[in-house]
């Protein structure tokens, strides 16, 4: 038996970029790598990066704004807001509060969650519960990053990943059959484990050398273990929804790497037309990249009402994270 629950249901969409593209071309002017190597080894062909203008802050109140206009409701009608964000503007407060204040919306509460390129996924989850406890209606779930402003632009094997950008979800309450064939998420399965710390961090901290640090990465091992971590997640989100990946409409996955995805795709037996890939476009911009994944696919037409939508990400800490969607 099946009860009604209370289901989180995306009402609006929207993202926020920055201004300047750098493409392959450009990297090679002052690094030694080549556009052949990068598009070989990562699908990336070109991101953007934030000028000093441009912070997190600002590209997720921009993502914000479209995403309110998009469901049709105003910042008043927000009673939560959620960035994920790893590259904050300030040690604090947190970037959710200016996004807060920018909007104008001083009725609900907002915070910020860190769970590098999971934190979307994480986000959307810890939204989810506070909407189907019934004690928040409606919320802004923001996955937002300028990871360029930490990256070594030195270390080829890290830089020419990264891009940034932001982008956000209205999320809001409504009433389902508690079904899988319910409108909104179904299922969020988040993990993560700390031991794999020395694998992908960055190496400075408030708390240890006063200084934001910069990213450093074991990439092959990341590679390796990506794959097995992915497919974990999103294999318990089709068990526990009693689905399988023939009902899938749409594989959303978080966009670091082509190879990693298409590896994914293929271990889990998605059809690769079933894969939404924005990577050449974007790079890997941290927590922003499911959600720019999401409006791409949802403005060309491919993601509509009704589709079941798989999204997935692995990032820092380790941390992973599958969410379960009907659109
Ligand atoms: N241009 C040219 N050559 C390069 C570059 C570059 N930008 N970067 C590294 N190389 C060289 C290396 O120095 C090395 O040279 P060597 O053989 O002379 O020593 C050679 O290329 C091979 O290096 P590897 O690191 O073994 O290359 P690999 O095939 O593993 O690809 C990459 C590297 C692309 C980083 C890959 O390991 C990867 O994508 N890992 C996943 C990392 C990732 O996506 N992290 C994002 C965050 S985590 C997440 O979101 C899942």
């Amino acid at each position: 038996m099946t009860q009604p629950v209370l289901r989180s249901i995306i009402v609006g969409l929207g993202c926020a970029l920055p201004k300047r593209i750098v493409s392959n071309a450009d990297l090679e002017k002052f690094l030694e790598t080549s556009d052949a190597w990068i598009v070989q080894r990562t699908g990336i062909r070109q991101r953007h990066i934030a000028g000093e203008d441009e912070r997190t802050s600002s590209l997720a109140t921009q993502a914000a704004r479209a995403a309110l206009a998009d469901a049709g409701v105003s910042a008043a009608d927000i009673d939560l807001i959620i960035v994920a964000t790893t590259t904050p503007d300030y040690t604090f407060p947190a970037v959710a509060t200016q996004v807060q204040a920018d909007l104008g919306n001083a009725a609900g509460v907002a915070f910020d969650l860190q769970a590098v390129c999971s934190g979307f996924v994480f986000a959307l989850a810890t939204a989810d519960k506070f909407l189907a406890s019934g004690s928040h209606r409606r919320a802004l779930v923001i996955g937002a990053d300028t990871l360029s402003r930490i990256l070594d632009w030195q270390d080829r094997a890290t830089c020419v990943l990264f891009g940034d950008g932001a982008g956000a979800i209205v999320l809001e309450a409504r009433e389902g059959k508690g079904t899988s064939a319910d409108r909104g998420v179904l299922t969020t399965h988040l993990r993560s484990d700390g031991r794999f710390r020395d694998k992908l961090y960055a190496d400075g901290g408030p708390s240890s050398t006063g200084t934001s640090g910069r990213v450093r990465m074991q990439g092959r091992e990341v590679f390796r273990l990506a794959v097995t971590m992915i497919s974990d997640v999103v294999e318990a989100a089709f068990a526990a929804t009693g689905t399988t990946p023939e009902d899938l409409d749409w594989f959303v996955p978080h966009q670091a790497n082509s190879r990693i995805i298409d590896a994914s795709a293929e271990k889990l037996a998605i059809a690769p037309r079933k894969v939404v890939k924005t990577v050449d476009l974007h790079g890997n911009t941290t927590a922003a990249s499911i959600p720019l994944a999401l409006n791409v696919a949802r403005d060309d037409g491919r993601i509509k009402a009704g589709d079941l939508v798989m999204i997935e990400a692995m990032g820092g800490g380790f941390t992973w994270g599958a969410a379960l969607i009907r659109w």
